[in-house]
């Protein structure tokens, strides 16, 4: 099979079947501030544990297509000596890596993030696939403020950047997750973030089609058309849904091999209902599910802190939100 093929199905693959991506490529920086909230110490070891309590849900590869991976879990192994690329290959789960090294302050305009990574992209990229990798992710992050923010600037800057990532990742035959996020982040109406959403998409698909990507190769993952965390009259379940999918059909071609949402900061239950009033919509061009990080793991977290690494209590909450998120990508309740 010629990369091309073996790409379109990966990507297939993903989002196929109401099975979603669990996205648990938190930095390390990023994972041991979710756990000194809670007060869990944070090691090599103590990360690979955790990771490896989620990876081993029983019954995960029903709903779970994908897991996207940290560089550290990436070369980390089960305790049986597997390393995690391959154990999760025999769970029937396609392992993926973060491949961007962060979004940076950008000059100029500090109140804005460019994310970097580019440099020795190529040669990255082709060890993870030797070492197991079939898709990667990349996340470039635009921030609302009322009226001035985003900039035109940050918008191109952050698409040309998803763009050259993803040319290089199917050039190095890995399927691309090309996440552009509008933030959550402050008080701002569904409607500017429709507005701002809309101009990102355009932004990207243009970039993408300029560095001749294969959109039946790449999965997007963009954020939901929502209210700021701290607006005052935030919109219903119906009003995201609907304002989401018209943004999506809007600017997303329909040969996108699938979209695939994050969920930013919503709690869980939330984007779950989110993913279903979407999913009841009628002929979407691409299947819509979920690659969820907080939105999976938040309850399993939790019940990690407070139940002292009990593995069958915190996979149960696990498998609990995989399964509605399962169900909801097949636009049940
Ligand atoms: P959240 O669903 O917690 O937003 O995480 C998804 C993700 O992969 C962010 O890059």
């Amino acid at each position: 099979m010629s990369y091309s093929d073996e790409m379109k199905s990966v990507a297939k693959t993903m989002v196929e079947g109401s099975r979603g991506l669990l996205a648990a490529d938190e930095s390390s920086p990023t994972l041991t501030k979710r756990f000194d909230a809670l007060g869990l110490e944070s090691t090599y070891e103590s990360r690979r544990n955790w990771r490896q309590m989620l990876f081993s849900t029983p019954g995960l590869a029903t709903w779970i297509s994908g897991v996207i991976l940290f560089d550290e879990t990436f070369r980390q192994e089960s305790t049986s000596g597997v390393p995690f690329p391959q154990y999760l290959a025999s769970l029937g789960i396609l392992a993926g890596i973060k491949v961007d090294t962060g979004a940076k302050p950008m000059a100029g305009r500090p109140a804005e993030t460019v994310t970097e990574g580019l440099d020795g992209l190529a040669p990255r990229v082709a060890e993870y696939r030797s070492l197991g990798a079939t898709f990667a992710k990349w996340r470039a992050v635009i921030k609302i403020e009322e009226k001035t923010l985003p900039s035109r600037a940050a918008i191109l800057a952050n698409a040309h950047g998803l763009a050259r990532y993803a040319k290089i990742c199917q050039s190095e035959g890995i399927v691309p997750i090309v996440e552009p996020e509008v933030l959550m982040d402050g008080n701002h109406s569904i409607e500017r973030s429709f507005t701002v959403t809309s101009e990102v998409l355009q932004s990207v698909f243009s970039e993408l089609w300029l560095q001749e990507v294969a959109l039946d190769q790449m999965v997007l993952k963009p954020s939901m058309v929502i209210s700021g965390k701290g607006a005052s009259n935030r919109a219903s379940r119906e009003e995201v849904a609907n304002l989401s999918v018209e943004c999506y059909r809007n600017h997303v071609p329909g040969s996108v091999a699938g979209i695939a949402l994050l969920s930013g900061g919503q709690r869980d239950r939330e984007a779950t209902e989110h993913l279903a009033v979407m999913n009841r919509a009628k002929a979407l061009p691409w299947p819509i599910t979920f690659s969820y990080g907080r939105a999976l793991q938040d309850a399993a977290l939790e019940s990690w802190a407070t139940k002292k690494y009990d593995v069958e209590a915190a996979q149960g909450h696990l498998a609990e939100r995989a399964a509605a998120n399962h169900r909801a990508a097949s636009g049940q309740d």
